[in-house]
């Protein structure tokens, strides 16, 4: 595995995320850029923003084809920055799952399935509505004109991954604070050193609390995922690889569905047929879930390098080059939706979206993610039957510098 060279770590990377570049009027639709090279015979280079790489130049691949064998193809690794002997950040440190390629990856994953099974993911969901219920009063007490990302939007999911990592709700809003910084692609590699450390110490009083509770044998009902972890494997992972995975799952598990709760509610807002109708009939929450997660693909980039020289889609791309792959674009393309429109329809029979990603590193929380999402956004709508956000969707303002895209701030009424 080769380390990328370090970067300057006070120097800025630029911000625009090339796979997320959005339509400047309409915030659902990709950039047309992202679109153009669709019939092309080479693959675009872009400059690509990353807070751990520094900014780097990457082959930029948008078909749905494409982007399924860029993330399926064991000829492209995830992990090709690892280096468990250099400083931590994010794409530095043991435990987390997309640092890791073939069977490594798959024995880390594997201690995880478990705990995101759809069972387990059903045994939360009365724990989910709890906190639904609960941050729509918040919602209603802070009045017409509320920050639903404040008051919602941000602190569901959240509240939801304490407590199935087993994470106390008052730490809350020191976690959202630094996976806020170690999200935004705009802060320095020295804040992203720093911001990592705090991460790091954090957790490692967690961890180490979780394993005196169960050396204690007094963890008896403690159902979360941090203590299952060091009851069932303590003895094959060491507190760095645990810090990891906690970490990491405590980070992936809000921001992408705070950006959904958000952008859902956006596009609801601008699409009030499609709102009355899912209010109008719960059972169509699931379709509406899966429709919501196509149409604004909020992921990260997919980001891969690599091994040998290779064709993609007939494109050659030479061993060694960065490869990131447009969620956004391959699931508004034709090779997703056929020739029909690409356009919001809740009704629409799931398609194969690649809003979680695809192959070995396909989001392992995407059960979790669905119910929240099912639950949530439907309460709302009942809750609420007039939300819609007091601004147009053009002047909302966005996160164009964090690798999910969603709503900075967003002001509702009703
Ligand atoms: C709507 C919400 C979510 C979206 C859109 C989303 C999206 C994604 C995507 C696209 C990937 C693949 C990354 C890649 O291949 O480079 C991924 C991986 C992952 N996600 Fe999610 N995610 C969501 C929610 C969650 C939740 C709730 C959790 C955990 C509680 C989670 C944990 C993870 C983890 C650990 C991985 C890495 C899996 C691996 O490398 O094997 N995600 N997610």
């Amino acid at each position: 595995m080769t380390r990328p060279a370090p970067t300057d770590p006070s120097s800025a990377p630029a911000v625009a995320q090339p796979h997320n570049q959005r339509d400047q009027r309409c915030p659902f639709r990709p950039h047309p850029d992202l679109t153009a090279d669709r019939d092309e015979a080479s693959l675009p280079r872009v400059p690509v923003p990353n807070p751990q790489l520094g900014q780097f130049d990457g082959v930029l691949v948008t078909r749905y084809a494409d982007v399924r064998q860029v993330l399926s193809d064991p000829r492209f690794e995830a992990g090709f920055a690892f280096d468990a002997s250099g400083p931590r950040t994010v794409m530095n440190q043991p435990g987390i799952l997309l640092n890791y390629d073939g069977a490594e990856h798959s024995r880390y994953r594997r201690m995880l399935t478990g705990a995101f099974s759809v069972k387990r993911v059903r045994v939360l969901a009365d724990a989910i509505i709890g906190i639904v219920g609960r941050q729509l009063d918040a919602l209603e007490w802070a009045g017409r004109g509320a920050d639903l990302v404040e008051s919602f939007a941000a602190p569901v999911p959240l509240l939801t991954i304490c407590e199935l990592l087993g994470v106390p709700w008052a730490d809350r809003d020191g976690i959202r604070r630094r996976s806020a910084i170690g999200t935004d692609v705009s802060t320095t590699l020295q804040e992203q050193l720093d911001n990592f450390a705090d991460m790091a110490e954090y957790m490692g009083e967690l961890v180490a609390a979780k394993r005196r509770a169960v050396a204690a044998e007094s963890t008896a009902g403690a159902g979360d995922i941090l203590t299952d972890l060091v009851r069932r494997h303590g003895h094959e992972l060491d507190d760095d690889e645990l810090v990891g995975m906690g970490n990491s799952l405590l980070v992936a598990g809000h921001e992408t569905v705070t950006s959904m709760i958000g952008m859902s509610v956006i596009a609801l807002g601008a699409h009030p047929d499609q709102a009355d109708a899912l209010r109008a009939d719960p059972a169509l929450a699931v379709s509406a879930v899966e429709e919501l997660l196509r149409f604004l693909s909020v992921a990260p980039p997919l980001v891969r390098q690599a091994t040998q020289d290779v064709a993609v889609g007939g494109c050659p791309v030479a061993a060694g080059e960065k490869v990131v792959a447009s969620a956004l674009a391959a699931n508004h393309g034709p090779d997703l939706l056929g020739d029909g429109p690409a356009g919001l329809d809740l009704r629409r029979a799931p398609s194969a979206h690649l809003a979680f990603g695809y192959g070995p590193h396909q989001c392992i929380g995407q059960q979790l993610a669905r119910v929240e999402l099912q639950i949530a956004l439907p309460a709302l709508l009942r809750r609420f039957p007039r939300l819609r956000p007091t601004l147009p969707v053009d002047r909302i303002s966005y996160r164009g510098d964090a690798l999910v895209f969603g709503p900075t701030h967003l002001p509702v009424t009703w």
